[in-house]
């Protein structure tokens, strides 16, 4: 079954082919990172209009690349939610007038439950349960992961998510957006330690995250002064310690909790560089299985859509159960994970 993939949700617009039998054919992304770089952060009214430009040249591009004309395509699988309403309104809609015109099966993906399951697209998939550490620009949780759509919250941020801490520690450090690895640029030259940082709810006992305070701590040390470029590296690479020290120790906690051995980590903050080292030294000290998305897949992309909406298709067939076919359809910017039904 081919299944082609669209991802709109925010300032990417992704595009892939999925096989069931062969994997992933090809995949395409755009990225809006130089058209919103000048305001700062993401206008979603331009995003969205990016998206219209984008969507429908990558999807022939894939097509061409994967060799495989529109009408062998057996199903579209488009994020529906969570994001910005405009930007996901387009490839929606894009999604559905494919799906209707075609006559082939049309569903709506949540965008982190693809985000949850793209480690499994790779070579040396891990396998059911798993704790997962979800760390993207919107969202910081630990789950139980037993199964698609099996999904048991452990812990969430109750305010930032890391993504954020990344991206507003860079603002306020006059870096680029996004942040994320603007800072991990910087902190390349920089050592943490320097300056101290808070490590936000490391003690807490519990299996939550609280991210604001850091952006708050980090503006306090910036208006004190940083005089030199080497400061600036110093307080990136603290900024950025002190989020990696709570994301590893938290997973870790998730990992004893739940008496689980295979960690994965999956969204946009999986592709930081310290975060990987540090898992992966408590991988080989604590026999640990930690599994990360491909590079190319840690942010948004269509790949983690088609991939997610042929799991959820091929389980409503093995089911017994209808798929669902083009129609009127809604999406849904504000939509909790915990809300998915398993499949
Ligand atoms: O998953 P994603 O692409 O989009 C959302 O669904 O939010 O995640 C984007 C987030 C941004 O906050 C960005 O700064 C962060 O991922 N990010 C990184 C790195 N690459 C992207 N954070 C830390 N280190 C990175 N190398
Ligand atoms: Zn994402």
């Amino acid at each position: 079954m081919l299944t082609l993939g669209i991802e709109t949700s925010c300032d990417e617009t992704g595009v892939a082919l999925y096989d069931d039998a062969r994997g992933l054919l090809a995949q395409a992304l755009h990225s809006q990172v130089a058209m919103h770089e000048r305001y700062g952060g993401v206008v979603p009214e331009l995003a969205s209009r990016d998206h219209i430009r984008r969507l429908l040249p990558l999807t022939r591009q894939v097509l061409a690349e994967a060799g495989v004309a529109l009408d062998a395509v057996d199903a579209i699988a488009y994020t529906e939610g969570p994001g910005l309403a405009g930007a996901l309104l387009v490839g929606a809609a894009v999604a559905q007038s494919l799906g209707f015109a075609l006559g082939v099966p049309t569903l709506g993906v949540h965008h982190l439950e693809g985000h949850l399951l793209s480690p499994l697209l790779s070579a040396d998939a891990p396998d059911f349960p798993f704790v997962a550490l979800l760390v993207s620009g919107g969202h910081t949780q630990l789950l139980r992961v037993d199964g698609v759509g099996r999904y048991a919250l452990l812990g969430e941020s109750v305010d930032d998510a890391a993504g954020e801490a990344f991206d507003k520690s860079a603002k306020l450090l006059g870096l680029g957006y996004p942040g994320g690895p603007a800072i991990a640029r910087l902190a390349e030259s920089g050592t943490p330690g320097r300056f101290e940082l808070p490590r936000p709810k490391l003690h807490s006992g519990d299996l939550d995250f609280s991210f604001s305070g850091l952006k708050t701590a980090v503006a306090t040390r910036i208006a004190r002064g940083l005089p030199t470029e080497q400061s600036r590296a110093d307080l990136a690479a603290e900024a950025q310690a002190a989020i990696v020290d709570v994301l590893v120790a938290k997973s870790l906690a998730a990992v004893r909790a739940t008496g689980l051995r295979t960690l994965v980590i999956a969204g946009g903050v999986s592709a930081n560089r310290r975060l990987r080292e540090r898992l992966a030294d408590a991988s080989a000290r604590d026999g640990l299985r930690v599994c990360f998305p491909e590079p190319a897949l840690c942010t948004d992309n269509g790949a983690m859509i088609a991939f997610a909406g042929a799991l959820r298709l091929r389980a409503l067939r093995e089911a017994g159960l209808a798929v669902p076919h083009a129609g009127g359809f809604d999406v849904r910017p504000r939509w909790p994970l915990e809300q998915l039904a398993p499949a």
